[in-house]
């Protein structure tokens, strides 16, 4: 068995997602260490022909950058722009797509308020168009995904929490992400995303590795990445890699 086939074992945090994604859950929470794809998974798992609508919650987020804001169309005139929540209710035609909100332990005070009124269970969810005065409702096929890197899910704001019954707690990268890297990176890939915290290093730094190396070479690439310390442990661990 190879390695990329070991860790899409059925223990695996991905195989949970992707089962709950299939019953029709449409509310998942992705939560654990930064870099193991957990927006990448979002964004993409589970999600039809039309894009993802994102959003990423800061002290600053307001809540017409959700459900849309006044724009000026000309002298005098304003239109109604709906915003990613609204356009992910509506989907194609109606149906419903995929609301990802990464880093919810941020939502704070209105647009804390207005996640609640987006995420709220398809039977109370509704929302009325300023400018036409339509009523929205979510399409059924609508579905959010929220990521956090909080290990603690006390830190979310538990009327939030409530509205995400299912909490995944992603600790390694997705198989497909693993292969993606070159071949000999695989391995200390995975094993850094689950050292322990301190020693953690994430995809992303993997990935950067892997493109400067082409250009810097390994020792070079390696130090700009890892640092002078852990940049040793990584070169170990890829001659390691060769022998195996
Ligand atoms: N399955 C995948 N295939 C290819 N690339 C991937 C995959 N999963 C993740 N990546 C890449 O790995 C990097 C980290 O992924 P992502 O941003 O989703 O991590 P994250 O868990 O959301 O991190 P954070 O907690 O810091 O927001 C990104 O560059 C992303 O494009
Ligand atoms: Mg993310």
């Amino acid at each position: 068995m190879t390695l990329i086939e070991r860790t899409d074992d059925v223990n695996s945090c991905w195989r949970d997602l992707a089962d709950v994604l299939k019953s029709g859950i449409s509310r998942v929470l992705l939560y654990g260490p930064s870099g193991t794809g957990k927006t990448y998974a979002a964004l993409h798992h589970g999600v039809g022909s039309v894009p993802a609508e994102r959003l990423v919650c800061t002290e600053d987020l307001t809540s017409g950058e959700i459900t849309g804001t006044w724009m000026p169309v000309g002298e005098n005139r304003w239109e109604w722009r709906e915003g990613p929540a609204i356009r992910a209710w509506r989907g194609s035609g109606g149906v419903g797509g995929r609301l990802v909100v990464d880093e919810i332990d941020r939502a704070s005070g209105d647009a804390l308020s207005t996640l609640l009124a987006m995420t709220d269970s398809p039977e109370s969810a509704r929302w009325r168009n300023p400018e036409t005065s339509e009523w929205v409702r979510p399409g059924p096929q609508f579905s959010v995904v929220m990521t956090t890197n909080v290990d603690d899910l006390e830190d979310i704001a538990p009327s939030l929490r409530d509205r995400f019954p299912v909490a995944i707690c992603i600790d390694r990268p997705h198989c497909s992400a693993l292969a993606s890297l070159s071949d000999d990176l695989r391995a200390p890939a995975l094993a850094g995303s689950l050292g322990p915290a301190s020693r953690r290093v994430s995809l992303r730094s993997f990935y950067a590795f892997d493109q400067l190396r082409r250009h810097l070479g390994t020792s070079r690439a390696a130090q700009l990445v890892f640092g002078e310390d852990a940049a040793l442990s990584v070169l170990d661990a890829l001659a390691i890699a060769a022998i195996a």
